[in-house]
């Protein structure tokens, strides 16, 4: 018998379940989710709730504002998450957390080529950081802001995980091509019509002569990212540090 091909997936934690699929349910990601190219999950953390108000948080130890997540509500939703899944023990366990690592493309790659993350999103004031240590969570955040939970964050994971897929993007080039796979910016796109409000396209772009047009994107995107992302710019010039890298997770628990 065929082996059973187990697609990549995404085990969202919550308090609000029913913002999921959300904006995954559309577009491109959407369609690949009805074709089974990729699975979504969306976990009740108050599921796992043992008191009869079915409670997820407390006040903070200690005093002070807003309450957190409870240590034994949490890890008691991520042990039955992980007893449902079939590939438990190799999967990525993810927090959503402003004081996370920033998310990049290559730790987006990574995520893409393997089973596919367990995510927590966290709520309120934070997380009992015991459970952090014990389930051994490693943080992750998408920018320094700061979102009412981090449901919106896991879209945006999950968004940049599913489009990496095999069969999700239409043409496989213009996943390789695009902003962060060479530490470039994208260089500027045009089309019809060729007058927008005296606004014309770049005669070398209607030039059909590949290999200028190529070398023209090339230096816009170098222009551009010099520009606007000279952190970028700089990882760049320097070939020799790690672009892009993860640090390794020194987190013991
Ligand atoms: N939760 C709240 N803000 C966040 C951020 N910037 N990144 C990830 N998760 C978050």
């Amino acid at each position: 018998m065929a082996a059973e091909i187990i697609p990549w997936r995404a085990t969202v934690l919550t308090l609000f379940p029913e913002m999921f699929p959300g904006p995954l349910g559309a577009s491109l990601a959407g369609k690949a989710l009805a074709s089974g190219l990729w699975a979504l999950e969306a976990r009740d953390i108050r599921d796992s709730a043992t008191d009869r108000h079915r409670s997820v948080d407390d006040t903070p130890a200690g005093g002070g504002p807003g309450m957190v997540l409870r240590a034994d509500v949490l890890a008691a939703a991520i042990d039955a998450a992980d007893s449902a899944a079939d590939r438990p023990r190799d999967r990525p366990r993810l927090l959503m957390s402003p004081r996370g690592r920033p998310l990049t493309q290559s730790w987006v790659r990574e995520l893409a080529a393997g089973p596919g993350p367990l995510i927590v999103c966290g709520r309120f004031e934070g997380i009992d950081q015991r459970v952090i240590e014990a389930r051994r969570l490693e943080e992750v955040s998408i920018g320094d802001y700061v979102l009412s939970g981090g449901e919106i964050a896991a879209f945006a994971v999950i968004d940049a995980c599913v489009r990496l897929l095999p069969g999700v993007m239409g043409k496989p080039a213009s996943g390789a091509e695009e902003s962060f796979s060479e530490g470039l910016l994208e260089y500027p796109q045009y089309t019809r019509p060729q007058d927008f409000e005296g606004r014309t396209i770049p005669e070398i772009l209607l030039s059909g002569d590949h290999a200028k047009i190529a070398a023209w994107r090339q230096a816009e995107a170098e222009a551009l990212t010099r520009a606007r992302r000279p952190d970028l710019w700089a990882a760049r010039q320097a070939p020799s540090a790690p672009r892009q890298k993860r640090p390794k997770n020194t987190t013991e628990g």
